[in-house]
């Protein structure tokens, strides 16, 4: 008898207790008496494949607007009777508040398509475009983590959005609102939404991972300690703080969490091994985690055992990487640019993994020289984001600073067929 998961269960039945569907005819039009209605913290996110849906997503309170219905057509029939479908959004709390936090996943969505989206009748009408069904075309996202809400934040936001990526993967460390401060969570929530705009006026969606400064007490604490970012996002994170999200069969991002509410070991790196496995054909598999593996500023000699240490990573996630061919790793928290050679066991090795990061979209500290940390092959001072290009059988990775300068480009390969043999 096939007996669905606990996550395929609760991802079902909240779907459709949020999510009614139904025909709006002719396409929603605002009426003299309705009050326009531009939610400050409206953004994209996803929940499942990002070919056929798309999670629109808004903080607010019940009664700002007579109707939350998003409702949405493709561009192109945009103009015809019965073109536009609606999706009510079931409110829900956002913690240690009175708001709500609005969500509605529209599905069944045709790929590689823009689409037109508003909310109720009184909203101005915003675009979204879903991903395509094939890479047969350049796939181009952004990358970065350890946000903030300053004006650096604000500046990265700006260039990413000039990028005109398909979509931004933040690693963690968003707002810093440290699951207490719900003013920076809206903050970030904000600044996202009024910056993260490509340049034919398309949201930019957000797929986010759990860092240590979403969570009240940062490391091993229960999910109630990071209420915000759940709230935000446990469409993805319905049970755990890690998650996989796959672009049809062309791309899969393996987003984990580097001991905050999940431990690294156990359960976590069985699921890994479990999904990495499934996807060790995968060309273009992506790991997003907060606290790196090979740090750039923290000594990675000398803190076994502690939390935020990457210590953990190596012990449990590393031999993984190596083993399952992950050929990209996204690393944050340590506030830096870096670039670590492509790595077997901590040594440079042409078919090793390659970890890029260290979380400076708003954030930043002195990185140790490449001299004294002989995996980093680059590593700078510097508030940047990183923009990934698939095209075709080579992906190639750019480091951009706050003002948009090139810093670093670097291409990874494709690491050798079959299994590699790891020590140990
Ligand atoms: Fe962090």
């Amino acid at each position: 008898m096939h007996s669905p998961s606990r996550r395929a269960f609760l991802g079902t039945s909240l779907a459709s207790l949020a999510t009614p569907l139904f025909a709006a005819d002719p396409a929603p039009v605002p009426g003299p008496d309705d009050p326009p209605f531009q939610p400050t913290t409206l953004f994209l996110s996803w929940q499942r494949d990002p070919t056929t849906t798309m999670t629109v997503q808004w903080v607010g309170t019940l009664g700002e607007t007579a109707d939350t219905t998003v409702y949405y057509a493709p561009t192109a029939a945009a103009f015809l009777a019965g073109a536009w479908q609606g999706v009510r959004p079931t409110p829900r709390p956002y913690p240690r508040t009175d708001f709500k936090v609005f969500r509605a996943e529209l599905t069944g969505l045709q790929p590689g398509t823009d689409y037109r989206f508003r909310i109720g009748k009184a909203s101005p009408t915003y675009r979204f475009r879903t991903m395509p069904a094939k890479a047969n075309d350049t796939i181009h996202f952004v990358s970065g983590g350890d946000c903030g809400v300053n004006s650096h934040a604000v500046a990265n936001n700006v260039q990413a959005a000039k990028q005109d990526p398909m979509f931004a993967v933040i690693g963690g460390d968003l707002g810093y609102d440290n699951g207490r401060s719900v003013e920076v969570s809206l903050a970030f929530l904000r600044n996202y939404s009024k910056h993260m705009v490509a340049r034919d006026g398309r949201l930019i969606p957000m797929v986010a991972c759990i860092g240590n400064h979403e969570v009240d007490g940062g490391y091993d604490k229960p999910r109630a300690k990071a209420p915000f970012f759940y709230a935000l996002f446990d469409g993805l994170y319905p049970e755990t703080g890690y998650a996989t999200l796959d672009f049809g069969d062309y791309l899969s991002l393996v987003l984990l969490d580097t001991g905050h509410t999940s431990p690294i070991g156990g359960d976590q790196a069985s699921w890994l091994e479990k999904t990495l496995k499934a996807r060790a054909d995968h060309p273009n598999l992506f790991v997003v985690n907060h606290v790196p593996a090979y740090p750039s500023y923290r000594n990675p000699l000398g803190t076994l055992f502690r939390a935020g240490t990457g210590d953990g990573n190596r012990k449990h996630w590393v031999p993984l990487f190596e083993r399952y061919r992950v050929p990209v790793v996204l690393e944050h928290h340590d506030h830096t640019f870096k670039r670590t050679k492509p790595l077997l066991s901590g040594l440079a090795d042409d078919n090793g993994v390659l970890y890029l990061g260290d979380g400076s979209w708003g954030r930043l500290r002195n990185p140790k020289s490449p001299d004294k940390l002989n995996y980093l092959a680059a590593a700078s001072r510097d508030y940047h984001l990183s923009l990934h290009r698939i095209q075709g059988k080579e992906r190639f990775h750019l480091a951009l600073d706050e003002t948009g300068r090139v810093m670093d480009v670097c291409r990874s390969g494709q690491r050798k067929t079959g299994l590699v043999s790891v020590p140990g």
